[in-house]
């Protein structure tokens, strides 16, 4: 698994409720994290280092765990990088697609609320790939890139939080969706601050639950990425070990140790 930095163990906490038998590296790129900023250019060329760094470890499938780079990057990496790749069978997969296809699965009225990063809503890649599913799909997004910063400082539950937030929502709001995309992996850690927010009609989805399951039937579909059993669990920074364990054991839910930190 790969992500900007601490965000997608929110994601890996819920793959391994799941699958508790299989071995995952997961990367987070805690050096350069943000990416919800950059351009598509270096969000892909970082995505890209990490990418490698994993598979040289023995990776076959990768998931990238960060929306910011499964929006901005993963079909040049699926269509330009990976074909030229030799040896055993590779794949790199992301978050939009699982939860755009849940989200029109769900929907009743076809009005879809997006939330993001500033690179996520901006590449489209959530309006994109729901409106190939349905192409009437009435789809409102809202870049909120002060949220990112606002949970890794520990401020969700400041009143300041609570009126950006407000501001965010305003739009979405008014476009009455019957289901909100939580498209950034830090947005799950709000979900009570979303829930009073939106209205009780409005289902939020739960990122790390649909990813997870996503995940899980694509594995049984794709045998041939022969992912290892054993439930050994490795932590790779490009960042400071003791930040990783710090805020990455708030994100993950428990205690990181035995972190290795990549240069
Ligand atoms: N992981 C990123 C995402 O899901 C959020 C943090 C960042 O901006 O790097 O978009």
């Amino acid at each position: 698994m790969f992500d900007s930095g601490f965000g997608g163990l929110t994601v890996l906490r819920g793959i391994r409720e799941k699958c508790p038998d299989i071995s995952i590296a997961y990367l987070g790129d805690s050096a350069r994290t943000p990416y919800g900023n950059r351009s598509r250019e270096v969000v892909t060329k970082y995505t890209k280092e990490c990418c490698e760094e994993l598979f040289s470890r023995g990776c076959n499938l990768i998931l990238l765990a960060c929306n910011t780079a499964s929006a901005d990057t993963l079909r040049t990496l699926q269509q330009d990088w990976l074909p030229t790749l030799s040896g055993e069978k590779k794949n790199i997969i992301g978050v939009v697609r699982p939860l755009a296809e849940e989200a029109v699965s769900i929907s009743k009225n076809g009005r879809i609320g997006v939330v993001g990063t500033r690179g996520t809503i901006e590449s489209g890649a959530y309006v994109d790939e729901i409106k190939k599913i349905n192409m009437n799909a009435n789809v409102t997004q809202k870049a909120c890139p002060l949220l990112v910063p606002l949970v890794e400082e520990g401020w969700i539950n400041k009143p300041e939080t609570n009126r950006i937030l407000r501001f965010y929502l305003s739009s979405i709001k008014s476009s009455n969706p019957d289901v909100l995309v939580l498209g950034c992996t830090h947005y799950e850690t709000m979900r009570k601050l979303f829930e009073k927010k939106m209205s009780s009609k409005c289902k939020i989805l739960n990122t790390p639950d649909v990813v997870s399951r996503k995940l899980m039937d694509y594995m049984k579909r794709h045998p041939e990425y022969e992912i290892k059993k054993g439930g050994e669990t490795v932590f790779l920074t490009t960042g400071s070990l003791n930040r990783f364990s710090e805020l990455g054991s708030i994100f993950y839910g428990e205690k990181i140790s035995n972190i290795e930190r990549i240069c």
